[in-house]
């Protein structure tokens, strides 16, 4: 069967399917509604199926109308990274990036994206900041160019390299008991609650396999989807805390946290720049990939021992 549709419908049904309302689409591609209405009931036609259904007053993608927002986001990423593509053929280190980041890695990711774009003046950056599952969604459905992360995604087939340490750390208030200790063996923290990031993310995962390796059992007191507020809750004496070094700079710096001197601590991860295999990496998008390779580290910024 040759289904015979255009990009034009597509694009405009992704736009009502995201939005599940032909309105919003309306105003969000600058077209009348019933220039809207008229694509997607053409869409159904080439289709041969219902796409949306009126439940009450709410609209509903049918089992079709999801299979085919699938695809148009798919087909819709595709056209992006072809535009882009095509723009720096035509010339220039311009062009549009989109870069996904772990929570974590935002703290030295925001400095190092501020720095690329000032040197590349005419590239138009989009930023997502998100945790480990989401980015492996992310990854699976194409939607950025690049992504900073812990550990290279299972499931979905990447080229990944690895550009810097990682090291996790455990963190207490600098008036803490153990704070002085040294080598403070790592069953000292077997009846301890930890404050830690929720599960899905990727530092997570990594405490959970590292203590598993090490036969230590491992409790949390308090999960938190965010580094800053670990760092607060543990600051206020909520509990111990784990979380990467590269999440520290201020605290360390003003002396409000410090990182316990523990036995086969820290535990030792990387950064990873990762993205689908077989993706056509615009000129702008190597050129950002090399400059994370070579100048990532600069952008860590942590107080001398
Ligand atoms: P997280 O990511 O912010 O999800 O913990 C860090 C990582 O991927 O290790």
């Amino acid at each position: 069967m040759a289904l015979n549709l255009t990009f034009r419908q597509l694009k405009v049904f992704e736009s009502a399917a995201r939005h599940l309302s032909y309105t919003r689409a309306a105003e969000e591609l600058h077209l009348s509604q019933p220039g809207v209405s008229m694509q997607i009931k053409q869409l159904e036609e080439a289709v041969g199926l219902p796409l949306f259904e009126q439940i009450g007053k709410k609209m509903h993608l049918t089992h079709a109308g999801r299979e085919v927002f699938t695809y148009s986001q798919s087909i819709g990423h595709l056209l992006d990274e072809a535009e882009d593509v095509l723009e720096e053929l035509k010339g220039g280190a311009s062009g549009k990036l989109a870069i996904s980041v772990a929570t974590t890695a935002s703290h030295f990711a925001t400095r190092l994206l501020a720095a690329f774009s000032q040197r590349y003046e005419n590239v138009t950056i989009s930023l997502d900041i998100t945790n480990r599952k989401s980015l492996q969604r992310q990854l699976s459905d194409n939607e950025p160019d690049m992504v900073i992360m812990g550990q290279p995604p299972e499931g979905v087939e990447v080229e990944s390299e690895a550009f810097m340490v990682n090291p996790l750390v455990i963190i207490a208030p600098t008036n803490h008991p153990l704070a002085t200790e040294q080598n403070i063996p790592l069953q000292h923290f077997e009846d301890e609650h930890f404050v830690v990031r929720e599960s899905g993310s990727g530092t997570r995962g990594a405490i959970q396999r590292f203590f598993d390796e090490h036969n230590v059992s491992f409790h949390t007191g308090i999960e938190m989807s965010s580094n800053e507020a670990i760092k607060q809750a543990v600051e206020a004496g909520l509990g111990l805390g784990i979380v990467s070094i590269h999440t520290l700079e201020l605290e360390l710096e003003t002396a409000r946290l410090t990182i316990l001197n523990v036995m086969d601590f820290p535990i030792q991860r990387h950064w990873h720049i990762v993205q689908r295999s077989g993706k056509r990496l615009s000129p702008i998008a190597q050129t950002f990939k090399q400059f994370v390779l070579d100048e990532a580290i600069k952008f860590i910024r942590l107080p001398e021992k």
